[in-house]
C-alpha cells in the first residue's frame, strides 16, 4: 500500500508547527523566561535553539524522510539495532507524556466553561487544588476520579480519535490548517487585549528586564536547552514520522527552519501576555510582579483566573484563553498518537482505523490515572522523569545513529539535494560532538541533582514506584515491539524507492 502523504509543503509545515506549539509555550516558557533573568534568558533560548533546536528537527526531519518511515521503522533501516530506540520513544510518548498532556488539555476544558461563570469564586487556589482536583497528600493516595476531569478526558480522547482516524491529508492536515490560523488569531487578540490593561507594562518590564547575573549558571543553560526540546517534540519520534509523509522532493530545511521560528515567536508573544497580565494584577493588588508569579501549573488555573476575576470582560477573556490552550494542546496530543499509530501500521502493516480507534480508547484507560485525586502528583513525577530522562536519551541516541552509524555527510547531502536552503557543514559537528556533548551534561546534571534529593520531594519509595516503573515498563513494551517480525520486508520498500 502507497504511503499516505500531506497534501502541500504548507500543510506539513503546519503540522509540525502544530506539534511544536502546545501546552508548553504558553506558560512553561514565561515562567521560565522570568525565573531566568527575563530577557536575558532569551541569550540561552536562542544559542540552543539555534545550536540544538533546528539541527535536531533537521536530523528527524531527514532521518524520516531519506528512510520513508516513522521512528522504528526509519532507525531499522539505518541499523537494525537501532530499532528498540525508536520503539521507546514513541512508546514512552504513547503510554506516558500523552496520557497526562490530554488531561491538561482537559482542565482547560473544564475552565473553558468555568469562566463564564468564574466559577473559581475569591480563592482560585483553593478552588482549583481542594474543590476541583481535590488533590490528595501524597502520590500514593490515589482517592478516586475526579468526574468533572475524566469527562472532559473522554472529549478530549473522542476529539484527538476523530482527527487521527481520518488519517494526514484528511485528518491531521485539515485540523492543524483549521487550528493554527484560529491559534494565532486568538493569541494576537488575547495579547493585544492584556497590553491595554492598568500595568500592563509593569509586568512586561518584569518579564524583559535583563538580568545577565542569572544566565552565567550552568542549570539555566541545560533548562534551556530542554525547553527547546520539548518545545520543538524532539525526540517523540513525531517529527520522523510527520517527515516520512512528505513527496520524494520536500524542503526540509526551509520546513526546519520555519518551525523553529514560528514555534519561538508564538512562546515569545505569550509571554507577552502572561506577563501583561501578571503586571495588571500587581498593579491591580498594589504588590510587586515577583508576588504574583506562580509556577507553570498555577500561572494558568491560579494566577490567571484571579486576574479575570478582577478584569472588565474577564468572563470573555477566560474562555478565549482556555479556548487558546486546548486547541495548541489538541494539535500536540495528535502529533503524539499519530507518531506512534504510524509506527504500528509500519511494523504490523494494520489499517489505520482499527490502530488509532485502538490506540485511543487504550490511551483513554491510561489517562485515567491522571484524573485521580493523586492526578497532579503522578503527573508531576512521570513528567520529570520523561522529559528529563526519556527525551534526552532518545535525543543523544538519535544523534549517535545518524551521525556515526547512518553517516552525517550522506543526510547533509540528502538535505541539500532536496530543499532549497544548502545546509553548511558545521551542521555535522554539531551533530557529531556538540549536541551529544550537551545533551550528556544534562543526564549527567539530572542524574546528580536526582540523586542528591529525591524529585520535587517525593518520596523515593513513590518516585521509584510510579517515575523508574514507568521507564522500565515502557523500555519492555519497547522491546517486546521490537522483537515481534515485520509482516513485510522492511528493507524492500527502501530500496525501490532508491530505485
Ligand atoms: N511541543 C509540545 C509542547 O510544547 C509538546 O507542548
Amino acid at each position: 500500500m502507497a504511503r499516505e502523504q500531506w497534501n502541500s509543503q504548507l500543510g506539513f509545515v503546519l503540522a509540525a508547527v502544530g506539534s511544536a506549539i502546545g501546552l508548553g509555550n504558553i506558560w512553561r516558557f514565561s515562567y521560565m523566561a522570568y525565573q531566568y533573568g527575563g530577557g536575558a534568558f532569551l541569550v540561552p533560548y536562542v544559542v540552543a535553539l539555534l545550536t540544538a533546536g533546528i539541527p535536531l528537527l533537521l536530523l528527524e526531519f531527514s532521518m524520516g524522510h531519506e528512510r520513508g518511515g516513522s521512528a522504528p521503522l526509519a532507525f531499522a533501516r539505518i541499523d537494525r539495532r537501532f530499532e528498540a530506540v525508536g520503539w521507546w520513544a514513541v512508546t514512552f510518548v504513547m503510554f506516558g507524556i500523552v496520557l497526562y498532556y490530554t488531561v491538561i488539555i482537559a482542565w482547560c476544558l473544564n475552565y473553558c466553561v468555568y469562566s463564564a461563570g468564574l466559577a473559581w469564586g475569591p480563592d482560585p487556589n483553593d478552588f482549583f487544588f481542594k474543590q476541583y482536583l481535590q488533590l490528595s497528600q501524597n502520590p500514593l493516595e490515589l482517592g478516586g476520579i475526579r468526574a468533572p476531569v475524566f469527562i472532559s478526558t473522554a472529549v478530549i480522547w473522542f476529539l484527538n480519535w476523530l482527527i487521527v482516524f481520518r488519517g494526514i491529508g484528511r485528518g491531521i492536515e485539515i485540523a492543524n490548517k483549521i487550528f493554527m490560523p484560529i491559534l494565532f488569531v486568538i493569541t494576537t487578540g488575547l495579547v493585544i487585549w492584556a497590553l491595554t490593561l492598568d500595568g500592563a507594562s509593569e509586568g512586561i518590564a518584569a518579564y524583559l528586564y535583563p538580568d545577565f547575573s542569572k544566565i552565567a549558571k550552568l542549570n539555566v543553560w541545560i533548562d534551556a536547552y530542554s525547553q527547546i526540546f520539548f518545545t520543538l517534540s524532539l525526540g517523540f519520534g513525531i517529527m520522523v514520522a510527520y517527515a516520512s509523509y512528505l513527496p520524494a522532493k520536500a524542503d526540509l530545511t526551509r520546513g526546519a527552519v520555519l518551525t523553529g521560528v514560528i514555534n519561538s515567536m508564538f512562546s515569545l508573544m505569550a509571554g507577552f501576555g502572561v506577563f501583561a497580565v501578571l503586571g495588571f494584577m500587581a498593579h491591580a493588588k498594589g504588590l510587586p510582579v515577583a508576588k504574583v508569579v506562580s509556577q507553570s501549573i498555577g500561572l494558568a488555573f491560579v494566577a490567571y483566573p484571579q486576574a479575570m476575576s478582577i478584569m472588565p470582560g474577564g468572563q470573555v477573556f477566560g474562555i478565549i484563553f482556555f479556548a487558546s490552550l486546548v486547541v495548541a494542546g489538541l494539535s500536540s496530543s495528535i502529533s503524539i498518537i499519530e507518531a506512534f499509530a504510524a509506527a504500528i501500521m509500519d511494523k504490523f502493516a494494520l489499517n489505520r482505523r482499527f490502530v488509532v480507534t485502538a490506540l485511543c480508547i487504550l490511551g483513554f484507560i491510561g489517562s485515567a490515572v491522571f484524573t485521580t485525586r493523586a492526578g497532579l502528583l503522578w503527573l508531576d513525577i512521570v513528567d520529570h522523569m520523561l522529559t528529563h530522562y526519556g527525551l534526552v536519551t532518545v535525543g543523544l541516541l538519535e544523534c549517535i545513529l545518524g551521525a556515526w552509524v547512518f553517516g552525517i555527510k550522506k543526510l547533509r547531502l540528502h538535505i541539500n539535494a532536496v530543499s532549497s536552503i544548502h545546509l553548511p557543514r558545521i551542521w555535522e559537528h554539531l551533530i557529531r560532538f556538540f549536541i551529544p556533548v550537551v545533551l550528556g551534561l544534562m543526564l549527567a546534571g539530572d542524574i546528580i541533582a536526582d540523586c542528591k534529593k529525591p524529585y520535587g520531594g517525593y518520596s523515593c519509595f513513590a518516585i521509584v514506584m510510579i517515575g523508574l516503573n514507568w521507564i522500565v515498563f515502557t523500555l519492555i513494551v519497547a522491546v517486546v515491539l521490537t522483537k515481534r517480525p515485520w509482516r513485510y520486508d522492511y528493507m524492500l520498500h527502501l530500496k525501490e524507492k532508491q530505485g
